[in-house]
């Protein structure tokens, strides 16, 4: 069975390090692989995407292969044929699969049933590229052993990949969220599970920034979940990144976010432009390095 990457949880520490140094060097172009010579990527979109299909487009074609974009229009997956089937059709087609749908379980079943790697793109669980993407643009602004990361708002699949991140290496990670939007339990517990790592989920957000390196948000309300944006608002305004819950973080502190950003719910335009601490578009940038990563870390397994 080939490798896929569906959770940071399907790596090693060492082979997160390892993603992190190919990242390294295929952002300062001391390799230039063309592993996807000759050869196609089915990248299925069940949601919409600014920054994943661009990158991952961009990214393929400078591997040397050919991203083809695939609609729930076209594959009706689960629906049309099973997923196990899609799988075996697909992999008779392409070197690789890269898929953003709802639920988790069909990208863990195209990469039960698929003979080429599978990636997982965004479920509703998880967003692993991001969160490897964005951890790499962490350690290329600040250098220590451990961060402390403030992840403030829903606790939702970015945040689910931020605690599948702190199963496998040490983080400070504390999570600010209303007692009605925690995070996947299962997820929580793999972190707590990882000794290296401090997890702490709290209701106070002043209590998750105090003394953070990293200030991280995400939309309140994840596709799908638009028609809770009213009331997820209610619960989760005071998770709000402003400028006055992050006078609490170390003076040093960098803002993060995944974007696509609600300027004025999560965050403010004063935090999200801020040119001392803000590092949202280098984060966005590096979705492209970290992916060409994966998918070259995928194909020499
Ligand atoms: N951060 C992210 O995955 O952005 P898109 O939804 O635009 O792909
Ligand atoms: N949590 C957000 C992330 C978007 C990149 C969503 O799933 O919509």
């Amino acid at each position: 069975m080939p490798r896929s990457f569906t959770e940071i949880t399907d790596l090693t520490k060492n082979e997160v390090l390892e993603i992190f140094d190919l990242c390294g060097k295929m952002k300062t172009g001391k390799i230039a692989p063309k592993p996807l010579a000759g050869k196609s990527v089915a990248c299925i979109f069940t949601k919409p995407s600014l920054r994943t299909r661009v990158s991952f487009e961009v990214g393929i074609n400078q591997l040397g292969g050919h991203a083809l974009y695939i609609t729930d229009n076209e594959i009706q997956l689960g629906k049309r044929e099973s997923v196990a089937d899609a799988a075996r059709v697909l992999s008779r087609y392409v070197g690789m699969i890269m898929i953003r749908t709802f639920a988790h379980s069909d990208v863990t079943e195209l990469a039960k049933y698929a003979s080429v790697p599978v990636i997982n793109g965004l479920t509703d669980l998880g967003h692993p590229c991001q969160i490897l993407g964005d951890y790499f643009t962490v350690m290329e602004h600040k250098k220590k052993d451990i961060y402390k990361i403030a992840y403030l708002g829903d606790g939702n699949n970015v945040c689910n990949s931020w605690l599948t991140l702190a199963s496998r290496i040490p983080i400070d990670l504390r999570i600010g969220t209303a007692k009605t939007t925690p995070p996947d339990k299962n997820a929580l517990e793999l972190a707590k599970a990882n000794k290296g790592s401090r997890i702490l989920v709290t209701e106070d957000p002043k209590e998750a920034v105090k003394d953070a390196d990293v200030i991280y948000t995400d939309v309140w309300a994840s596709m799908g979940q638009k028609d809770q944006s009213k009331e997820k608002a209610e619960l989760l305004s005071k998770y709000q990144l402003n400028a006055a819950l992050l006078q609490g973080a170390d003076p040093g502190y960098l803002v993060m976010h995944c974007l696509p950003a609600e300027r004025g719910r999560e965050i403010t335009d004063e935090v999200m432009d801020d040119p001392k601490h803000s590092i949202v578009f280098d984060e966005a940038e590096n979705r492209l390095h970290i992916q060409k990563a994966i998918m070259v870390f995928l194909l020499q397994q």
